[in-house]
C-alpha cells in the first residue's frame, strides 16, 4: 500500500477512457522512491534471480533501471526510440493502441548469453516490454526476468508475457 498509495491516478489521460496511473507522485516523495529501490534491490538480492546487466526501456524505466544498477552492482543498457542511439543498432517494431511504434538498442550492449533483467515503470498490454525482451535476444542475450513498478493484469500484459515463459516481478497492480 505505501508504493500504490503514493501513485497518483489521472482519468482520460492521454485520451478518454485511460485511467493514467502517475508515478511521479511517488518518484517525487523521498520516502516513496527509496521505498520503490528498497523491494526492488531485496528481491533481487535474496531470490537468486541470475542476470549480469540490467536494460532499461526509455523513459521511465531510466529512473528505475538506473538506481537499481547502481544498488546491485550491475551494469545498465538503455533500450531507447528510434533516432537516439549513436552506435549501431538492432531494432524492433510494436503495436500502440494506433499504429506501431519502434525501439532501439546497440548491437555491442552485451555479449552473447548475458542474463538480462529488463525494466521499465509500468505493464499494460506488454507490447513495450516484449520488444524490449526481443531486443535483448536479437543480440544473444537472456532475459532472466522482467521488474515493473505496475502491472495492469486487466490489460492483459502479464499473461501474455507470461505466456511467452517471461518470468515478471510486479511491486503492485491496479484493477
Ligand atoms: C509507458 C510505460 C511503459 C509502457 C507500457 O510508456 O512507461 O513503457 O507505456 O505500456 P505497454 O505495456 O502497453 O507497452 P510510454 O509508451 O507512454 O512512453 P514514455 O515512457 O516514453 O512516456
Ligand atoms: N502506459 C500504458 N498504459 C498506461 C497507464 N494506464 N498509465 C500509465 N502509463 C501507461
Amino acid at each position: 500500500m505505501a508504493i500504490k498509495s503514493r501513485i497518483r491516478t489521472i482519468p482520460d489521460y492521454p485520451k478518454k477512457g485511460i485511467m493514467f496511473r502517475d508515478i511521479t507522485t511517488l518518484l517525487k516523495d523521498p520516502v516513496g522512491f527509496r521505498l520503490v529501490i528498497d523491494q526492488f534491490t531485496q528481491h533481487y538480492l535474496e531470490n537468486g534471480v541470475d542476470f549480469d546487466m540490467i536494460v532499461g526501456m526509455e523513459a521511465r524505466g531510466f529512473i528505475i533501471g538506473g538506481a537499481l544498477s547502481y544498488t546491485l552492482g550491475k551494469g545498465f543498457v538503455p533500450i531507447r526510440k528510434p533516432g537516439k542511439l549513436p552506435g549501431d543498432v538492432v531494432d524492433q517494431e510494436y503495436q500502440l493502441e494506433y499504429g506501431t511504434d519502434k525501439v532501439e538498442m546497440h548491437i555491442d550492449a552485451f555479449e552473447k548469453g548475458t542474463r538480462v533483467l529488463l525494466v521499465d515503470d509500468l505493464l499494460a498490454t506488454g507490447g513495450t516490454a516484449f520488444a524490449g525482451g526481443a531486443l535483448v535476444e536479437k543480440v544473444g542475450g537472456v532475459i532472466a526476468e522482467m521488474a515493473f513498478i505496475v502491472n495492469l493484469p486487466d490489460i492483459g500484459g502479464q499473461k501474455k508475457l507470461e505466456g511467452k515463459g517471461y518470468k515478471l516481478f510486479c511491486l503492485t497492480e491496479f484493477e
